[in-house]
């Protein structure tokens, strides 16, 4: 079907036929799925006609083969016009294989393993029937009160974009209407959903608009530049305006400025949020406001089908809105292939195959690996095969373990510590208790801890918060491990053995209670299903560890925001003339967070050399090289992540005290010296000016090389233009 097909099918589409194409439903409305009926709660109060649903465009997480050819068959039958549906579902870090959560996958700082893991998820789901994902999501977050920053990549805007690159790369591929192993993909929440006040869910965003363009938006850019097909809106409000009503965002800033032509989800129920947000008295004037501002598609709420086509007969909102957001949907169809075959990539027989096969759990065990950070070890790891380990705490024989937005994972399907553990080592030399339980603990756990820990060598803790503690709606004011598990630390460090953590969550947390008690700390996030077999491949190091934090960990809550790319303000804490008080500082704390951005130990250590920059000048056109010569000076072969980063000595506005511009992962052997290159540009010296015009200033420039956003040698050059 070309073009012409599309717009005389839309000739041929009456206005209500018209106005169902943008509603996207969940499965319980369809005939065919296995919820099939069940509307409850506000599904039930929606008001939603057998017409609608017959007309409907999209449909909200379905899954599995056997489900979506049921419902698209019975819509087709019935379908006037035989125009087939959309099916989308959030398949954000793996479909049932797991990956770690993104947060995690960030701090690989390897694109390759993200977008084969985006690639896998993507495979799992196109033959499970599925054609959209709602994914990546690239919310820049500095707050880890918010639940959702186990979502994101991170707090650094180069890095997230990156990210968010190679996320859309991997689910996509090159051509999704004949490569029915790939998906379409929904980059969101448009925009700064990642910047919520107090770090709560769903609150208030409001920023400059030069701040937003210089951190929270380019994410979003790079997914679309690489030809991302849709993009959902956020919940929050940008300047006094909720993202899903928010004409400057998606029709002058998405629409005319970045020329995105794809489809515009609005995220679930937020059309209809523009009346709590106070911006609409009702639901009419919600659907007015959203249709205006660019929303094709309203998810789960019924403010569209109720008044548009009301709307449109009083001569309020203008038909040639509408259709343009159907023939966006028609060309989203079109271009996954919809037309000529509605079931597309589904099969249930391959999806027996494919699904959670061996070749898909080993690369989720290669990445898991490459996320976890190590953050602290007094030379207690690797642990040796002799040794008899208690294996002690609430994740210690938990499948809790896949974290949030894992929907279609199971638990039981999760490699858990304790499984990994019995295959690696003899039965008698392992022994494990709970100690406690996620949140609350008892006397009798922790005696029963004391006894099994009493012959053991070592005592690996197996911590962390459960899994919904994080996510959408997981936010917490205080991000301490719960006290029963400091607890439990502290009882067993009298023991007097030496004591490993290894921490599973979603956030970074405040480790006071952990860090200084043990002695060492394995940040292993949610590490998805084959989490513990990774975890044990690392503590034995039988692989390196070779995360590097891709958020900052702060020293208290109290920091927070607390990240690398800040200013220096006018009274920073080490100038050469700082006075004692009047300083930029806490009086309680350090500035600095506990572990910054960039961070993250190795069983090997790496040592810089040789720092040297082509010029000590840089032009439009003539970029600097600037190379450095790492060495493994250890026994053991690990991978470093080399860290580029620049400060811009004076600009028109105030510029962050360093921000990364390059970085590369490097297999070093035992010995062995590798020089690493970077190549700098001008262009990548530009930034919004108060004006918000994009462009660099000549002047004095610093780069920072080295292992992370702290420690790095400098060197001076300046931009000439
Ligand atoms: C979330 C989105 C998600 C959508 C559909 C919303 O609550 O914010 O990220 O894609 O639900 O499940």
């Amino acid at each position: 079907m070309n073009e012409n097909h599309l717009t005389s099918l839309i000739d041929q589409m009456t206005l209500d036929e018209k106005i169902a194409q943008l509603m996207q439903l969940a499965t319980p409305f369809y005939k065919g799925a296995s919820n099939e009926g069940q509307i409850t709660g506000p599904m039930a109060s929606m008001g939603i006609s057998e017409e609608v649903i017959r007309s409907s465009g999209s449909v909200l997480g379905a899954s599995g083969a056997k489900e979506i050819i049921n419902i698209q068959k019975t819509h087709l039958s019935e379908n006037r016009l035989g125009i087939p549906l959309l099916f989308m579902s959030d398949i954000i870090h793996g479909y049932k294989t797991i990956f770690p959560v993104p947060l995690a996958i960030g701090c690989s700082w390897d694109l390759e393993s993200a977008e084969k893991s985006a690639e896998i998820a993507a495979k799992e789901a196109a033959v499970s029937g599925v054609h959209v994902t709602f994914a990546p999501m690239v919310d820049l977050v500095r707050d880890p009160r918010w639940g959702r920053v186990m979502e994101s990549t991170g707090e650094d805007p180069f890095l997230n974009s990156q990210f968010a690159e190679a996320f859309v790369h991997g689910f996509q591929g090159e051509k999704l209407e004949t490569d029915h192993d790939r998906v379409a993909a929904c980059v969101k929440h448009f925009a700064a959903y990642g910047a919520p006040e107090g770090g709560r869910d769903y609150n208030t965003v409001d920023m400059s608009e030069r701040q937003l363009r210089e951190y929270y938006l380019p994410a979003y850019k790079a997914a679309l530049d690489v030809g991302c097909e849709m993009v959902m809106t956020a919940f929050n409000t940008v300047d006094g305006i909720p993202a899903s009503g928010n004409k400057k965002l998606m029709r002058d800033l998405l629409r005319d400025e970045w020329n995105f032509d794809g489809v515009l989800i609005s995220d679930w129920g937020a059309v209809k949020e523009l009346i709590p947000h106070g911006v609409a008295e009702d639901t009419q004037e919600a659907a007015k406001k959203a249709i205006t501002a660019g929303v094709d598609i309203e998810m789960m709420t019924p403010c569209y089908v109720h008044h548009l086509v009301d709307l449109v007969k009083e001569g309020q909102v203008n038909e040639a809105l509408i259709d343009e957001a159907v023939l966006r949907i028609l060309q989203l169809k079109q271009k996954l292939g919809l037309f000529e075959n509605p079931y597309r990539g589904a099969n249930e027989e391959r999806e027996r195959e494919i699904v959670l096969s061996d070749s898909h759990r080993q690369t989720a065990r290669d990445l898991a690996s490459k996320s976890c950070v190590l953050l602290r070890n007094e030379s207690v790891l690797p642990l040796n095969a002799d040794q008899k380990v208690a294996l002690i705490g609430p994740f210690a024989d938990n499948g809790d373990i896949l974290g949030a937005w894992s929907w279609l994972g199971s638990k039981d399907d999760a490699i858990k510590l304790s499984d990994a553990f019995s295959t690696r080592i003899d039965s008698g030399q392992l022994s494990i208790a709970k100690g406690c339980d996620i949140e609350t603990g008892s006397n009798e756990q922790i005696d029963e801890a004391l006894r099994t820990a009493e012959n053991a060598d070592v005592i690996v803790l197996a911590l962390g918060e459960h899994s919904d503690m994080s996510g959408e709606a997981g936010c917490l004011a205080d991000i301490r491990l719960p006290e029963a598990q400091l607890n439990l630390i502290t009882a067993l460090k009298k023991l007097g053995k030496p004591m490993i953590s290894v921490l599973f969550n979603g956030r970074p947390l405040d480790l006071h209670g952990v860090i200084e008690h043990t002695d060492a700390v394995l940040e292993a996030w949610y590490p998805g299903t084959e989490g513990g077999a990774a975890i044990v491949d690392l503590l034995y190091g039988d692989t390196n560890p070779s995360g590097r934090l891709t958020m900052s960990f702060p020293y208290s809550v109290g920091q927070v925001p607390v990240y690398y790319n800040n200013y220096n303000t006018g009274r920073p804490k080490d100038a050469p003339d700082a006075q004692e008080r009047y300083v930029s500082q806490y009086l309680d704390i350090p500035n600095e967070p506990l572990f910054p951005f960039g961070f993250g130990l190795s069983y090997t250590t790496f040592s810089y050399s040789d720092i040297t920059l082509s010029a000590d000048t840089i032009k439009p056109g003539q970029p600097l090289s600037i190379s450095v010569s790492v060495t493994n000076t250890g026994n053991v072969a690990g991978e470093e992540v080399v860290q580029l980063y620049i400060r811009d000595v004076a600009g028109e506005v105030v510029r962050p005290l360093k921000e990364l511009k390059g970085f590369k992962k490097i297999m070093v052997a035992p010995g062995e010296t590798k020089q690493v290159t970077f190549e700098l540009t001008e262009e990548q010296l530009r930034y919004h000016h108060s004006d918000l015009s994009f462009e660099s200033d000549p002047g004095a420039f610093v780069a920072y090389v080295g292992s992370n956003s702290k420690d790095g040698t400098a060197r001076q050059f300046e931009l000439i233009k």
